[in-house]
């Protein structure tokens, strides 16, 4: 037995910041930033109205408004971060507090870009042994305020969003396959008060090597092969990363859904935003298995795969 996902939601800022924005200050060009990343735009929050509580609650109500539910029938809120404005009180609770959930336990997961699947797998154990019955889980990130705008090297990859997913007991199963390695922790790295700092191409080796290795143990675990996989719903960091991975595991791009060219890299965001938008676009279909794979500071890793209810 394992969970089943009942209603996905995500948001946006409405502020966008484009390459051409980027290129009129920077040395850098449109060009450039498409060829090496695939990514054209990035939302970013507005100082003041954004914060990761109210992209993460406002995707959560998208969510939640899907499943036919209210907050009311939640009795778990999980929220991946890593750019929470405030280091107390959790996004969770501050999420709890806006959407007025009265009967939830609610706590955050910090494993950057890894986050939303390392959640909905804490989720999966945790309705598995009957402790809770429905989660909400959540990823959202304000990286715009953590990022050095004059640093071509990372200004260019991040944007700010929020995506979420409403998850019961399902009939299908959820396998999972997690990995860390904390020796990587200054590859991608942000001290308190200062700005994300990266050595990009360790991240881009570190994430073309271990993803498919993750991803092959992932579906070993299901007894499954690449064929049986429907879609694979990757952490949007880097157009050729995923490239990279579909071409090692002899699976075609077209089974690689990618919106990095629209909202950039949102970290923990990535995949549930990427999650909501090709199911809202009906690209999801009963009885068929999906793959989520992240990968991200930390360093961080991991697989999951979703019967889609
Ligand atoms: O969620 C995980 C987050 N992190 C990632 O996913 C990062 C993974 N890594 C990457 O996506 C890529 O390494 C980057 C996009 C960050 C960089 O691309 P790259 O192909 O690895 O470029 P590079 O660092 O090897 O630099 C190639 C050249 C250098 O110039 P020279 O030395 O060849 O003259 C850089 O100085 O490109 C230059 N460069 C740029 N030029 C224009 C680096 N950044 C830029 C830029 N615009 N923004």
């Amino acid at each position: 037995m394992g969970i089943k996902i009942i209603g996905t939601g995500s948001y946006l800022p409405e502020k966008v910041i484009t390459n051409k924005d980027l290129e009129s200050y920077l040395d850098t060009s449109d060009e450039w930033i498409r060829e090496r990343t695939g990514i054209g735009n990035r939302h970013v929050a507005e100082e003041g109205k954004d914060t990761v509580a109210s992209l993460g609650a406002e995707a959560s109500r998208r969510a939640m408004e899907m499943a036919g539910i209210t907050a009311d029938d939640i009795d778990l809120i999980l929220v991946a971060s890593c750019s929470s404005q405030e280091h107390l009180p959790c996004v969770a609770c501050q999420i709890q507090e806006i959407l007025g959930a009265k009967k939830v336990a609610a706590f955050d997961i910090n494993a950057a870009c890894s986050g939303f699947m390392i959640a909905l797998s804490v989720a999966n154990a945790y309705i598995e042994t009957g402790a809770f019955k429905r989660a909400l889980v959540v990823g959202s990130e304000v990286l715009s305020e953590l990022v050095d705008w004059n640093d071509r090297g990372t200004c260019i990859l991040f944007g700010d969003g929020a995506g979420a997913a409403v998850v019961e007991k399902g009939d299908g199963n959820f396998h999972y396959s997690l990995g860390a390695d904390g020796t990587g922790g200054k590859v991608l790295y942000c001290n308190t008060n200062e700005k994300i700092q990266m050595i990009g191409q360790d991240v881009y080796m570190f994430a073309t090597k271990v993803v498919p290795i993750v991803i092959r143990e992932t579906l070993d675990k299901a007894q499954l092969t690449t064929d049986d996989i429907d879609l694979y719903i990757l952490h949007q960091a880097n157009s050729r990363i995923i490239k990279t991975i579909s071409r090692n595991l002899k699976v075609d791009i077209e089974k690689f859904p990618m919106n990095m060219e629209k909202v950039g890299n949102i970290s923990s965001a990535s995949i549930p935003v990427l999650l909501d938008e090709i199911n809202r676009q009906g690209m999801l279909v009963s009885g068929k298995k999906y793959l989520f794979a992240g990968f991200g500071a930390g360093l961080t890793y991991g697989a999951c795969i979703v019967d889609w209810a």
